[in-house]
């Protein structure tokens, strides 16, 4: 499931920023050397963030 739009990020890249270190949405877009555009996913991305520190075993 694609997660930010503007840059073509998915919910498994997300998985794999977090298993890299990311542990803050901002760290999730340097991984991928982006920015946010129009900031739609950023709070999804906080979600997903919360989710896969919760559930290590599923990184
Ligand atoms: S959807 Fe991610 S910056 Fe726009």
């Amino acid at each position: 499931m694609y997660v930010c739009i503007c840059h073509g990020l998915n919910d498994h890249q997300i998985k794999q920023a977090v298993c890299w270190g990311a542990s803050r949405a901002a760290e999730v877009y340097k991984h991928f050397g982006v920015r946010p555009q129009c900031g739609r996913c950023v709070s999804y991305v906080c979600e997903r963030l919360a989710y896969h520190k919760k559930m290590p075993a599923h990184r």
